[in-house]
Order: structure tokens, then C-alpha cells, then sequence
């Protein structure tokens, strides 16, 4: 990956540390910060005092530490909401599950979840905590309210935990969150890798209709081309979301247009490629369709014709038509396959014309398909990316600073 923490010199950051044993790291990530030019200010929830050191933190930051929204000598030096106007990124880590709950429902009870609504900064966490915690509905549940509402969520990564039980719900390493923070840095003037372009995401699957109560569809759940949607929105884009059905919900400043079937999805996008830049097709979109839905519902007992048998006729391939349609400067295509995975993919890029595409393999059924967490491979012309399993949330991330990377000159024509 090219060098990138040098986006973070001059930037404000306000890291928030809440009350989990991966408190200890911070003041190693506050110490990377401060050597990658960036100024920290560190606020503490009152039980993230039993891990780490105010006084630790204050050495390596070089700033008095804030924990109490009532401190007067330190509101009398800035004011809370002075310090919420200062941050250009917010990074709450480790965030426990009791801060995420704090967050997901804007409870502002404490400094740090009172800094947050007050911040127009985009704010991300680092959610640490027992494996088990973390996979509780409640928890997913709010990380996923937190996430529609704009917020970036790093990691956990996945392994031995301090309890002693192993699954995800690790903090992700300092230098990681270094990394993460570097990718979404807006320049000094608040613009992003994408500023000035819009991007057109196709995400979820297509249902194809063989009678009023029936149809052909596929398991495609539109996370992944939620989280790319979303990434875009950060790097400073204009996004358009074509959603088929099923699809989550997106963040207010994304346009959305919801469809059903493959015929629906391909003229939304063709309504939108006039205003179009990069085109990123994540939906899993039916190749076929039934060839006469039937208006009615089809009967079981047919004592003349028992075995059934469905004519289906091809969908259009939209992707090939957005390149076909030249409109749009970048197209980028999204390929699920159950063997060969990337030899298929080498062949399908250059078969639709696209300029990247990117591959995961869905045999694997941990990861992809209906799962928060994915593995791919960006293929595009003159080169290769493995990103690792992650959330799609992070793969989202990673793939939007490449592709704004990869496709600069092309982007900014
Ligand atoms: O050929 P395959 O369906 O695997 O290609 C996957 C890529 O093509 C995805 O980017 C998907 O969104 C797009 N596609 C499309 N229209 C279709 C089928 C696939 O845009 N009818």
C-alpha cells in the first residue's frame, strides 16, 4: 500500500478513550500520531482511568488530558464545544460496548459522547471488547445504527483476547489505526479523493418475478455495496445508491433509488449515468428472468403436465452497458465465484471492458455472502490487491482510497 500517514500531518485529532484493556495501546497510537505531524487532544471516560494514565497520555500527546464536562479551570482553557470545532477527525478507541450504546442513541452523559453531537468532524471507533459481547444483537445492532449514521467503524480484528477467549472483538492495532485514519484524512481545505465527482453504486440482489407470490433471487444481503456507498460519501462524492430489495438503510445524504427486478435496475442506472463519473456495480444482479411471469398463482396439481418446467430469458448485462454507453470515466465491477476465482475474474474484466474489478470467493461461507466480514482481490489492469478477511466496512474503505488513487487522472479529467 503506498505511504499515506503523511495526509495526517497538521490534522487535529481527538482521540477518545473509553474503559477496555486495549486502553493500554493508546499511548503507543498517540505517540505514531504525534510523529506523523498530527496535533491530539485526548479525552478519557471516567472508568478508562482504570487502564491507562492521564499522565501518560498527557507526556506523549503534549496536551492536558480532558475527562469531566464540568471541569471548569479546563473549559475556562477550551470549552467543550471549542474542542468539538477544533477536531478535523474524532477517534474513539478502544470503544466499549456501553460507549457504542452511548453513541448509537445519542446520549450525551459524558464529555466524550457530549463532544461527538457536537462535532461536525467525522468520527470513527475502534470497538474492543469480549467476542461474545461483540456479537451480541444488541451491540451489532447499534453498530450498525452508528454506521447509517455516518460513523466509521475499524475492525475489531479477530484472535486471543485478554480473557482468554478467542474471537473478534480485538482492538485494531495502533499502527493500523494510523493507517485507517490516514485513508479518509480530507486535505486542509475539508476536500476528499473524490470531491467534485459522484459516484453510482448498484448494490443487493434482483427478484424476478415467476408469479405473484414467487420469484428467482440469490443471497446477497448489499452490505458491500452499502459499506462502498458509504466510503465514497467520506471521500467527499456525490453518491447515488441503486438498491434492490432487502437492502439496509443508507445515510441521509446518499440518493437512493430502490428497485426489484434486473430491467428496473438497468434503467435507474441508465437515468443516472448522465451525471455519473465512477460507476461501481456491487449488485448481484439475476442474470435470468422468468420469460412470462403469470399474473396468477401457478397451482400445484397439474394431473397434465406434473413436471414443471420454467422458461427463463436473459437479463440484460448492466454493467457492460454502463461501459458500452462510454458516459462514465471509471467503471468498476464486483465478481462472486465459487472456482477459479481469479482467473474467472482476469477473464470477466476484460471480456465487460471494466476497469477494475474486484473478486471474492464465495465458496468460502464464513465470509461474503450474508456476512459482515469479506476477503477480495482488486484486479485492474497493470496489477493486483489482496485485502485480507475484514469487515466490509474496512474493505470499503481500502477500496475507495485505491480506486481514488488508481483512477486519479482519469477521475479529475
Ligand atoms: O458475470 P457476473 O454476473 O459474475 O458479473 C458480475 C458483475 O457484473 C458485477 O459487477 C455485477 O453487478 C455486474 N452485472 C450486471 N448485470 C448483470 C449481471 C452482472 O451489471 N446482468
Amino acid at each position: 500500500m503506498p505511504e499515506m500517514t503523511s495526509n495526517l500531518s497538521g490534522q487535529h485529532i481527538l482521540l477518545g478513550i473509553s474503559g477496555g484493556i486495549a486502553a493500554y495501546k493508546t499511548p503507543i497510537l498517540v505517540r505514531r500520531l504525534v510523529e506523523a505531524g498530527a496535533s491530539v487532544q485526548v479525552v478519557m471516560t471516567a472508568n478508562a482511568h482504570q487502564f491507562v494514565t492521564a499522565t501518560s497520555l498527557q507526556a506523549v500527546s503534549g496536551n492536558p488530558v480532558r475527562d469531566d464536562l464540568w471541569d471548569a479551570g479546563a473549559e475556562a482553557a477550551m470549552g467543550h464545544i471549542e474542542l468539538a470545532r477544533w477536531a478535523d477527525q474524532i477517534l474513539i478507541a478502544p470503544a466499549t460496548a456501553s460507549m457504542i450504546a452511548r453513541l448509537a442513541t445519542g446520549d450525551a452523559s459524558d464529555l466524550l459522547s457530549t463532544l461527538c453531537l457536537a462535532s461536525p468532524a467525522p468520527v470513527s471507533i475502534a470497538p474492543a471488547m469480549n467476542q461474545q459481547m461483540y456479537q451480541h444483537p444488541a451491540v451489532q445492532r447499534n453498530l450498525a445504527s452508528l454506521q447509517a449514521d455516518g460513523c466509521r467503524i475499524i475492525g475489531p480484528d479477530s484472535g486471543d483476547q485478554a480473557c482468554g477467549d478467542r474471537g473478534p472483538g480485538r482492538m485494531t492495532e495502533p499502527e493500523d489505526l494510523l493507517t485507517a485514519l490516514a485513508e479518509q484524512s480530507l486535505t486542509g481545505d475539508g476536500r476528499g479523493p473524490l470531491t467534485d465527482c459522484t459516484v453510482t453504486v448498484t448494490t443487493g440482489p434482483t427478484r424476478e418475478a415467476i408469479d405473484p407470490v414467487r420469484y428467482i433471487s440469490n443471497h446477497s444481503s448489499g452490505l458491500q455495496g452499502l459499506a462502498v456507498a458509504e466510503s465514497a460519501r467520506r471521500a467527499g462524492a456525490k453518491v447515488i445508491l441503486i438498491a434492490g430489495p432487502g437492502v439496509a438503510g443508507a445515510h441521509a445524504e446518499i440518493e437512493r433509488r430502490d428497485v426489484t427486478t434486473a430491467q428496473d435496475m438497468y434503467e435507474q442506472v441508465h437515468n443516472a449515468l448522465p451525471s455519473t463519473d465512477v460507476f461501481i456495480g456491487v449488485a448481484a444482479v439475476a442474470d435470468y428472468r422468468p420469460a412470462n411471469a403469470q399474473g396468477q398463482k401457478i397451482k400445484r396439481h397439474r394431473q397434465e403436465e406434473p413436471d414443471m418446467r420454467l422458461a427463463l430469458v436473459e437479463n440484460p448485462d448492466i454493467i457492460a452497458s454502463v461501459v458500452q454507453s462510454g458516459q462514465v470515466k471509471v467503471v468498476v465491477g464486483f465478481a462472486a465465484e465459487t472456482n477459479d476465482t481469479l482467473n474467472n475474474a482476469r477473464e470477466k474484466r476484460a471480456r465487460k471492458g471494466l476497469d477494475a474489478i474486484v473478486v471474492n470467493d464465495v465458496s468460502d461461507h464464513s465470509i461474503g455472502f450474508n456476512s459482515s466480514n469479506n476477503a477480495v482481490t482488486l484486479i485492474h489492469e497493470n496489477g493486483e490487491i489482496d485485502f485480507g478477511i475484514q469487515p466490509k466496512t474496512e474493505i470499503a474503505e481500502q477500496l475507495i482510497y485505491q480506486l481514488g488513487a488508481l483512477f486519479k487522472n482519469k477521475i479529475t479529467l
